[in-house]
Order: structure tokens, then C-alpha cells, then sequence
């Protein structure tokens, strides 16, 4: 039997065509959305749907998916507007979150995005992050040392949810002792942007928590102005100094939305990658004997159950696609997590090979917004499951069915719960 059909049998036959007004998101797809993609995807290349923020076109194919988010001129990144202010009762309630959320790289066009990646581009450079090697290594060591294998532990609260916080608690030069903070705030967050209709009160609670990451660096600058690093916050302090990022809101922003992007993300590819290997254990073997298959495979991991499930883009000018005419304004959900199991893109898409050339992978997105923590979080995970493997070589999973969390753009495990077995005696 073919992976694909492996996967179909989890749920009934799915349809070959997309009727109009078929449910989309349920239970069953946040748990699994792989053979709604699929189905999805048959059934044509796009979908309006108005289970998306009321109304939006979703792209199935991994061709589009990629030719979408490299067409910044047909393809806007700034969807802020809607998104926050959806009611008549958000927009007086919510300007303060609008304001800082619309001036975030992921949310800017040329020449704006353009001027701020320019500066933070140098922040993630080869020999930039290579520094950044030794705190890693450390950071692991001590977050395994204090777990008992055999006793069993719970692999996100032991390694997959401080990890990434401190990482970029020292990329930022900023205290891990504030570590659970940034996680609340993060999480809160992400339930905003995971959400496909996010309700009035996960608005209200993001707003809460990007204005406590935008307040906590407004207190930190000051200080920092006096003693600059080479951290991110006093690059962008020193380009503010020379005119390149404005004071304020665009300054903030940048801060809180790099302090947010790392977390949950890089969260989810340790976990699900760490879930996909130990429910294949003969992968999970193959990687202790071919230890140079590990970049590869962290790759390979990021297509088979990508963090980062869709993102967005508004259509810039009227225009037709596959056929449908899209107007200036409507909402383009490019589906990321359905383009990298595309077997037009990838032969035998639903089934892991950690062997696979992952080339062309959407995970990290595509185009101009491409993600600029890629190379971080490779080196991250690389080392992170270099180490597991290393430290737990017969790690398996306790429960059978996954803990999925059920947010929809931030696919994830609310808990991993993972054990080593005992040596058999010599
Ligand atoms: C597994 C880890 C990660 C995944 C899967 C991921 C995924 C993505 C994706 C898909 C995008 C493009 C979004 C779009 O085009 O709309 C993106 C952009 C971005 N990512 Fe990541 N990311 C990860 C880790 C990180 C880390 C560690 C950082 C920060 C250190 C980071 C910072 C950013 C930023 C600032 C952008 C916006 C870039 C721009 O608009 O130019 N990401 N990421």
C-alpha cells in the first residue's frame, strides 16, 4: 500500500471534486489537514473559501505557492487591516496592536521591507550565527542533563519550548531569565495569527502581549543605546542612529516580531520533526549510522510537517488565475503545508525520507520574505538533534496518537511524551 493511501484511510474517501461550501477545518483537520490538502489539491489548484478571515482564494499547488510569494508586485504583504480590525468593535479597541503589528517586516512592501531586511540581514550572517554555536551546544546540554530518559519526559517542555526562547534571548541580547515571558507572549500570539477566524478576545490578548514585548524593549533601549553589541537590538539602534529605521513603533515592531517569529516555529520543526523520526524508527536508526544524513533529514523534516502551515498575501491589481478572477484587495492563503506534499513537486510526498533532496522546499517560504531565521533554526535543530541522538539512542514514543495543539498555521504538538529504553544487559 502507497503512504498516500496509508494516509486517505485515517479519515473516509476523500472527495475527488470540491463542492461549493464543503466544510474545510474541523477537528479532524487540525489534527491531520494532510487528506484535506490532498483532496484539495485534486480537486484544482484554487479555492475561494470563506472559512479563512470570512473570504479568502487558497492555493494548493506548490508551483503557485512558490510563483505567488515571489511576485511581490502582484502579491502585497501588508493583510494587517482586516485581519486585526475584522469588527466595527475592534477598530477603536485594537489601533494600539495594529499600529505595531502592520510596521513588522513580514507585513511591508518594497521600499520599506526592503530597507529593514537590509538591516537585519547582516544580524543573521554565516560567520554571525557560527558565534552563536557554542551557547547552543550549552543550552542543549543543560536542558537534556536535567531531564531522566528512562524515566520518560515530555520532549516540548523539556527541550522544544525554552530552546528556541533562549536562543533568541542571546541573538537579541536580552536576559533568558525572561524567558517565560516571552513565551506567554509568543504563544498568545500565535494563537492570533493561527487562528481562521480569529475571535475578538484572541485579538484583544495578542494586542495585550505585543504591547508588553513592544513595552519591554522600549525599557531596555535606553540602556542598550549606552553599551551596543553586535545583537540585534543594537543593530537596529545603530541603523536608527543612522536614519535607516525610524524611532518608535517601526523600531519596536522589529524587535517584538523577531522575538516572536523564533519561537513557535522552531518549536514545532523539533517537535514534529522528533515525532515524524521516532513513529519511522527505522529513519530514526538510519540517522545514528549515517550521522552526514542529518542536515538533509532536518530539511526533509521542515517539508514533511512544516511548522509554518500557509501564509498570506492581498492581490495588488485585478487579475486571473487557474481560470478565477481575483480582485484588488481579496486575500491570497498560499497553502504551504499542502505545496510541499504536491507529488507533482516531490514523488512519494506523504512518506519521510530523510534521504530525499528537499530542494525547492516551501517551509522557510519563498521570494523577497523569505524567512531570515532559516539558517539559524537549521543550525539549531541540526544541533539539537544531533545531540538526541547522540544522548538517547533508543528513544521512543510513549503515546501512540500525537498531541496536536490544533492551531492552524503553527503546526504543533502541545506535548511529546518520549522515553529511553534500558540497555539490554551485555
Ligand atoms: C522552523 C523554524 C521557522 C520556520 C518554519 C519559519 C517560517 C517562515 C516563513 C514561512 C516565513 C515567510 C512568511 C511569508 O512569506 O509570509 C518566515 C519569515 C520570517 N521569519 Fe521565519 N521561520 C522559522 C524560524 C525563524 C526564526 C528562528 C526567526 C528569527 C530569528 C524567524 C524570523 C522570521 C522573520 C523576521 C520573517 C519575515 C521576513 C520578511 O518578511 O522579510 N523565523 N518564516
Amino acid at each position: 500500500m502507497s503512504s498516500t493511501a496509508a494516509w486517505s484511510s485515517l479519515r473516509s474517501p476523500a472527495p475527488r471534486s470540491w463542492p461549493a461550501g464543503q466544510a474545510i477545518i474541523d477537528a479532524a483537520f487540525l489534527a491531520d489537514p494532510y487528506p484535506t490538502y490532498a483532496a484539495l489539491r485534486e480537486a484544482g489548484p484554487i479555492h475561494w473559501s470563506e472559512e479563512f478571515f470570512g473570504g479568502a482564494w487558497l492555493l494548493t499547488r506548490h508551483a503557485d505557492v512558490a510563483a505567488v510569494l515571489r511576485d511581490s508586485a502582484r502579491f502585497s504583504a501588508q493583510r494587517t487591516g482586516g485581519w486585526v480590525m475584522q469588527s466595527q468593535a475592534a477598530r477603536g479597541e485594537l489601533k494600539g496592536f495594529q499600529q505595531l503589528f502592520a510596521r513588522a517586516l513580514p507585513f511591508l512592501d518594497a521600499p520599506d521591507h526592503a530597507r529593514i531586511r537590509g538591516v537585519l540581514n547582516a544580524g543573521f550572517r554565516t560567520d554571525v550565527l557560527q558565534r552563536l554555536v557554542p551557547a547552543i551546544e550549552q543550552g542543549v546540554d543543560a536542558l537534556l542533563d536535567a531531564v531522566d530518559a528512562e524515566a520518560g519526559f515530555d520532549f516540548m517542555q523539556a527541550l522544544a519550548r525554552p530552546l528556541p526562547a533562549d536562543v533568541m534571548a542571546v541573538l537579541m541580547g536580552i536576559p533568558a531569565s525572561d524567558r517565560s515571558d516571552f513565551i506567554t507572549w509568543s504563544d498568545d500570539l500565535a494563537a492570533f495569527i493561527g487562528a481562521t477566524m480569529p475571535s475578538l478576545e484572541q485579538a484583544r490578548r495578542a494586542q495585550t502581549s505585543l504591547l508588553a514585548m513592544s513595552g519591554y524593549f522600549e525599557r531596555l533601549v535606553p540602556q542598550r543605546r549606552n553599551a551596543l553589541g553586535d545583537d540585534l537590538v543594537s543593530r537596529l539602534l545603530r541603523a536608527e542612529a543612522a536614519g535607516e529605521v525610524r524611532p518608535g513603533a517601526e523600531l519596536l515592531a522589529q524587535c517584538a516580531m523577531l522575538l516572536f517569529a523564533g519561537h513557535e516555529t522552531t518549536r514545532n520543526l523539533l517537535g514534529n520533526g522528533l515525532q515524524a523520526l521516532l513513529a519511522d524508527p527505522q529513519q530514526w536508526q538510519r540517522l545514528q549510522r549515517e550521522p552526514g544524513l542529518l542536515p538533509g533529514a532536518v530539511r526533509e523534516l521542515l517539508r514533511f510537517n512544516s511548522p509554518v502551515q500557509y501564509t498570506g498575501r492581498r492581490v495588488a491589481a485585478d487579475l486571473v488565475l487557474h481560470g478565477q478572477q481575483l480582485r484588488r484587495g481579496d486575500l491570497v492563503v498560499a497553502l504551504i503545508g499542502c505545496a510541499n506534499r504536491d507529488p507533482a513537486r516531490y514523488s512519494h510526498a506523504d512518506h519521510l525520507d530523510i534521504a530525499r533532496s528537499s530542494r525547492g522546499l516551501l517551509s522557510f517560504g519563498a521570494g523577497p520574505h523569505v524567512c531570515i531565521g532559516a539558517g539559524l533554526t537549521l543550525m539549531e535543530a541540526e544541533i539539537a538533534f544531533g545531540r538526541l541522538l547522540r544522548r538517547f539512542p533508543r528513544l521512543y514514543l510513549v503515546d501512540a496518537q500525537p498531541h496536536w495543539s490544533g492551531n492552524a498555521v503553527y503546526r504543533g504538538l502541545s506535548a511529546l511524551p518520549v522515553r529511553q529504553a534500558i540497555a539490554a544487559a551485555l
